[in-house]
């Protein structure tokens, strides 16, 4: 029989620690009811005694998620514990995830305490949290540049004190391979408890080598992966979700394991948190890069139109992805919905008459509408909507450029009630737009970054604009605009940073 191996999911903490990569509580919530259709073992839901806002979504996804854990995560000290329990004890299956490290550079560095500090601080740590719940994850963080036998004691002890998962994480993504599955073999081989609990891994990616490594350590008796979707996560990110998922799949038979994920949600996943984190996938990453199925050169063209296996180790549809036309300007509102719904997607009738006539409208456009884009306009309607009434609509936008022109913006808002006229020139029309929008909004806003994407490539593709601006007083908004026209996308994109920061005051 397979073994099977957990998935617990940190996009929502370790993932939202990507730079830039802000998360709103609708958008984890969101995030959280698709990681339980995705079906992960455990979702890690952020990091409840960081902030207000940290503890309130991962409450609000304890009261909303049904099936995984929903962990939180805390530091080896009772307040931090005690705040996780208050935010994680209204799921329906709470888990507390506690850490402290065991490297020597962190403890004497960071911590500065003696190991056997650390370890009565990690046992103790354990037992609180055993008083709130059972299911209880401690992670001995940077364990991969630790003394091997003092991360044994530490394991056992913790296991003794009631830990029912042990992380052992390479916090700093140092581990070579063969090396890091070594030592999950010796902690396997020299902790007497060890089958009292499960082992973990938890990978970073500083050397490209977060999915290797993890995989070496299921390889050596580890049974839980922790990953992101996309591979997001603190600076190179961390394990990525759908490569570990789809090496088990695709090579069952190598690693005789297999996980409970449901392969056919990961294209939606993948592309919901790359809208929502604003973090673009590469195109040629693996599983849910856009090139990812293509294939390019006659020889394999010819080759997998005889037969697939030729170049073919998977298939789109194993991850949910169509590769054929979805839509055409003579599809209805029945061919969206069918569409929608097998992709997971629940809607109601007006948001479906939304999101088809503007569906229709690209197809008039561009003749055939392929499933991102549809993924991208239905995500765009039902943000929308979650997002309430906008203090500022958007009226009238007029751009002039050209060779012998300098670029000018004019716009007109309705901004809380009160129309609201701004002109202003730029280095192009998009910098125009910004500085317009700055005078309308009557408050300094940075343009920190810019990205433009063609959703499905080609001149009449849908215009997907993400931006990151910071206000006057440095905190960072990233927010997204969707249309046919580069301009409007940028233009949408600056409204709804604009929202949310008055909403964010309004907080
Ligand atoms: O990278 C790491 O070590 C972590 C722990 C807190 C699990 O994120
Ligand atoms: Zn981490």
């Amino acid at each position: 029989m397979k073994r099977n191996v957990s998935i617990f999911d940190t996009t929502l903490r370790d993932g939202e620690q990507s730079p830039g990569a802000t998360l709103t509580t609708d958008e984890k919530v969101k995030i959280a009811l698709q990681l339980a259709l995705l079906r992960v073992d455990t979702i890690e839901a952020g990091f409840p005694i960081a902030s207000n806002d940290d503890f309130e979504a991962v409450k609000l996804v304890a009261q909303t998620v049904d099936g995984p854990y929903v962990a939180g995560l805390c530091r080896a000290v009772e307040k931090d514990i005690s705040r996780a329990w208050d935010a994680v004890k209204h799921a329906a299956k709470p888990c507390i995830h506690t850490f402290i490290a065991t490297s020597d550079i962190h403890l004497q560095y960071k911590l500065k305490v003696s190991r056997e500090e650390a370890l009565a601080m990690a046992v103790s740590a354990v037992r609180f949290a055993r008083n709130c719940t059972d299911r209880v994850e401690f992670s001995a963080e940077d364990a991969s540049r630790s003394d091997w036998d003092y991360l044994c004691r530490v394991t056992e002890a913790v296991i003794d004190a009631g830990a029912s998962v042990v992380n052992l994480p390479d916090t700093v993504g140092y581990a070579e391979p063969e090396e890091f599955g070594r030592m999950i073999r010796y902690v396997r081989e020299h902790v007497p408890n060890i089958d009292d609990a499960v082992i973990s891994v938890h990978c970073h990616n500083d050397l490209g080598l977060a999915v290797a490594n993890s995989l070496e350590a299921v390889r050596n008796g580890a049974g839980q992966v922790e990953c992101t979707v996309n591979g997001i996560g603190e600076r190179a990110g961390n394990a990525s979700l759908e490569e570990l998922v789809m090496n088990f799949k695709t090579r069952a038979e190598y690693f005789d394991a297999d996980t409970n994920i449901d392969t056919c949600q990961i294209f939606k996943t993948s592309q919901m948190v790359s809208r929502l984190t604003g973090i673009t996938i590469q195109r040629n990453k693996a599983i849910v890069g856009r090139n990812a199925f293509a294939h390019e050169s006659g020889i394999h063209q010819h080759g997998v139109l005889s037969n697939p296996l030729c170049y073919e180790i998977m298939n789109p549809e194993m991850i949910g992805k169509k590769t054929e036309i979805v839509v055409g300007k003579h599809s209805g509102k029945h061919a969206v919905r069918d569409g929608l719904s097998s992709l997971g997607y629940t809607f109601e009738e007006h948001q479906l008459n939304t999101i088809t006539e503007r569906i229709k409208a690209l197809a008039d456009k561009q003749k055939t509408v392929l499933q991102e884009d549809i993924i991208a306009i239905a995500d765009d309607v039902l943000n929308e909507s979650r997002m309430g009434v906008a203090a500022v609509k958007l009226e009238e936008v007029t751009v002039t450029t050209g060779n012998k022109t300098t670029p000018t913006a004019v716009i007109t808002v309705d901004y809380a009630g009160e129309k609201k006229i701004a002109a202003a020139y730029g280095a192009g029309v998009i910098d125009a737009v910004a500085k317009a929008m700055t005078k309308v909004y009557g408050a300094p806003l940075k343009l920190e970054e810019y990205e433009l994407k063609a959703i499905t490539g080609g001149t009449d593709a849908l215009a997907d604009v993400s931006v990151l601006f910071t206000d006057e007083e440095g905190r960072e908004y990233h927010t997204r605009g969707l249309d046919e026209d580069i301009v409007m996308a940028s233009v949408k994109a600056l409204v709804n940073g604009i929202n949310q920061m008055e909403r964010e005051k309004r907080r």
